[in-house]
């Protein structure tokens, strides 16, 4: 399958600017030539752009406007890609996931198959502008496609995405609305006590069965903080303790190896805190396991 490479420069999910520069990050780290390596058809869309809009001022929430503009934009950026191919969002902050998988709830739709989430991520997502302290919009693409409250002026979203089809890996920060609310769905969470206790493996295979059962679409959303800070240093709401570098390959490894991905973002890159490129190179050997780069064929022999 072609893999489409989409630019969504997003900065207006929180206040620190930066993500902006993501997507001339990837390119610059080698995102396409890398996934063209592994044999693959790679198409670079260039970067999408916010519809216009005119911001307003709001009491609680930053930049509301420019976010539902990148919402619409990105919604159909999505679904053209997964018409296409394997769509590869190049971020920008994670408010470009309302988006996102927005278009792959649309295309799955349209498809006839239910959508699966996948968010790897340290942070849960799940408010609404409603339950948000911060109001920052990064902090809500799980609430919105789950439709768990109110979000004006934003499309709406026809049918919400099922709790049950949603799995969020490396939880570490949730804010106390994120959490009594979670704790009542069916959302599948996976914090570090139970990647510490049983590997990371064992919860996302689980996972990923249910969704081969169910014949599903898997988006998979990666968000930079989901990788500890001092491999990945290149965000700007780190919290330590997070997943080390093996543990994200063998993610996106079972990943390739399931064949059930079907797009991708990568989230939360902010080249302006990186170290010469560290963040950014990580991101994109991610990127190249989730696609098939490994080291030998499994089973390994010979000892
Ligand atoms: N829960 C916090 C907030 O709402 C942090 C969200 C961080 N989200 C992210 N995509 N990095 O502000
Ligand atoms: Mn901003
Ligand atoms: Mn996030
Ligand atoms: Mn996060």
């Amino acid at each position: 399958k072609t893999c489409i490479l989409i630019g969504a420069p997003v900065d207006s999910g929180k206040r620190r600017a930066g993500c902006l520069m993501g997507p001339d990050a990837y390119r610059t780290a080698g995102l396409g030539r890398a996934i063209m390596d592994l044999g693959h058809g790679v198409e670079d869309r260039g970067n999408v752009a916010p519809r216009p809009y005119t911001e307003r001022s709001d009491p609680k929430l930053h930049a509301p406007e420019e976010t539902i503009a990148w919402t619409e934009s990105l919604a159909e950026a999505a679904e053209a890609g997964l018409r296409d191919g394997l769509p590869i969002f190049m971020g920008g902050d994670h408010a470009l996931s309302l988006g996102t998988v927005l278009g792959a709830m649309r295309h799955a739709e349209a498809e006839s198959r239910p959508l699966f989430v996948l968010w790897l991520d340290a942070h849960s997502d799940y408010h609404t502008p409603e339950t948000t302290d911060s109001g920052n919009l990064h902090g809500t693409p799980l609430g919105y496609v789950t439709a768990r409250g109110d979000f004006p002026g934003f499309p709406p979203v026809a049918t919400p995405l099922p709790q049950e089809n949603i799995a969020i890996i490396g939880l570490r920060s949730v804010d106390p609305a994120e959490r009594s609310a979670l704790q009542q769905t069916r959302i599948q969470r996976v914090d570090m006590r139970d990647i510490d206790e049983n590997g990371i493996a064992r919860p996302l295979g689980a996972f990923l069965e249910r969704v081969a059962a169910a014949g599903g679409m898997l988006h998979v959303s990666l968000d930079v903080d989901f990788l500890d800070p001092a491999v990945a240093p290149a965000v700007g709401t780190t919290v330590p303790g997070g997943a080390t570098i093996r543990e994200a390959h063998l993610v996106m490894e079972m990943l390739h190896d399931s064949g059930l991905m079907t797009s991708l973002d990568l989230v939360e890159l902010n080249p302006f805190l990186d170290e010469r490129g560290r963040t950014a190179q990580v991101m994109v050997d991610l990127a190249a396991s989730a696609l098939g780069r490994r080291v030998f064929d499994r089973p390994t022999r010979a000892y």
